[in-house]
């Protein structure tokens, strides 16, 4: 055979196994990333899902809808904008409030409320998809192979033990169905903590703009809820380093 020919030949038979590795995207999610791109969901055509939620991720800011949670007392003036990596897994219930078990729902009430455009069911089937076909990123603080550092796991037995951080955060999503007031002000769902290292600022409210901060809050108690509650965390400065390394790498 001449070579060439044994060449092509070759280079067929590899791509073909490659094709095979790699299975084509669900054209429903293709579609519905489309859509959560696409202003044309809104009203005046400027905003789009991801103007929020750029990659599927979180803007960092704080948004007020009072069309969403209405504007009774007690409820807060804005809620900071929630990942939806990871959503298959951390979901439902959803939202800060808690207030809806179905995806479908929340997505029609974004587009029918928030960005006030139109959208048909199939529409809303095709971002459902696309939403749930949202993962965690590769977490750049773990060592190479995903190992915690020594560092990482000692603040991992913070967490599982004298942080009291595990009964309310469980491995591996950290988030409960379950809303908690923990001295807030207000009865929230308990946030998972995946990709914490690129979320921000903290809480239903963004309050806290580190994670030192956080771990200090629960520390203090301000409003002395948790020890109410049985939750009387006292933590030495290197546990607090440790478990903040450890949160990291969530
Ligand atoms: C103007 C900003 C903004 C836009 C546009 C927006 N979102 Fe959001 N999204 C938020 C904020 C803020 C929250 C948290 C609000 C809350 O929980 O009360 C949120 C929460 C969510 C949640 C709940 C996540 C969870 O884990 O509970 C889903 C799902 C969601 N958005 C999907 C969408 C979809 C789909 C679109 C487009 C149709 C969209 N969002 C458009 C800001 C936005
Ligand atoms: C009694 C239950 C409870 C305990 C104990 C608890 N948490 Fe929380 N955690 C919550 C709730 C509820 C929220 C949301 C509060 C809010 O937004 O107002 C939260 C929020 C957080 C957030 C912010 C996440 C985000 O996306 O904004 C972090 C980080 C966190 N907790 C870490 C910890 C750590 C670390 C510990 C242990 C030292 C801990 N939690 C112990 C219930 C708890």
């Amino acid at each position: 055979m001449n070579r060439y020919v044994f060449l092509v030949l070759i280079l067929g038979l590899v791509y073909l196994a490659c094709e095979k590795d790699e299975p084509r995207e669900d054209p429903l999610v293709t579609r519905g990333r489309e859509l959560f791109n696409d202003t044309r969901l809104s009203r005046s055509n400027d905003q789009s899902c991801a103007t929020c939620h750029p990659g599927g991720h979180m803007d960092h800011r704080r948004w007020h809808f009072p069309a969403i949670h209405g504007t009774t007392d007690g409820v807060p003036d804005s809620f900071r904008t929630l990942t939806l990596w990871g959503i298959s897994e951390t979901g439902p219930p959803y939202l800060w409030d808690v207030s809806r078990r179905d995806l479908h729902a929340v997505t029609r009430l974004y587009v029918d409320t928030i960005m006030g455009g139109t959208a048909s069911d199939e529409d809303i089937e095709a971002l459902v998809a696309y939403q749930n076909s949202l993962t965690f990123p590769v977490n750049p603080w773990r060592n190479a192979d995903g190992s915690l550092t020594p560092a990482q796991q000692r603040g991992k037995i913070v967490y599982e033990t004298n942080g009291l951080c595990s009964p309310c955060h469980p491995a591996p999503t950290g988030t409960t169905t379950k809303p908690k007031n923990i001295g807030t002000g207000f009865l929230v769902k308990t946030p998972g903590l995946r990709s914490l290292f690129s979320s921000g600022p903290y809480f239903h409210d963004g309050r806290f703009k580190t994670l030192r901060e956080v771990v200090d809050f629960y520390v203090a108690d301000p409003s002395g809820m948790l020890h109410a509650s049985g939750f009387v965390i006292n933590l030495s400065e290197q546990e607090k380093n440790d478990l903040i390394e450890y949160l990291r790498t969530f």
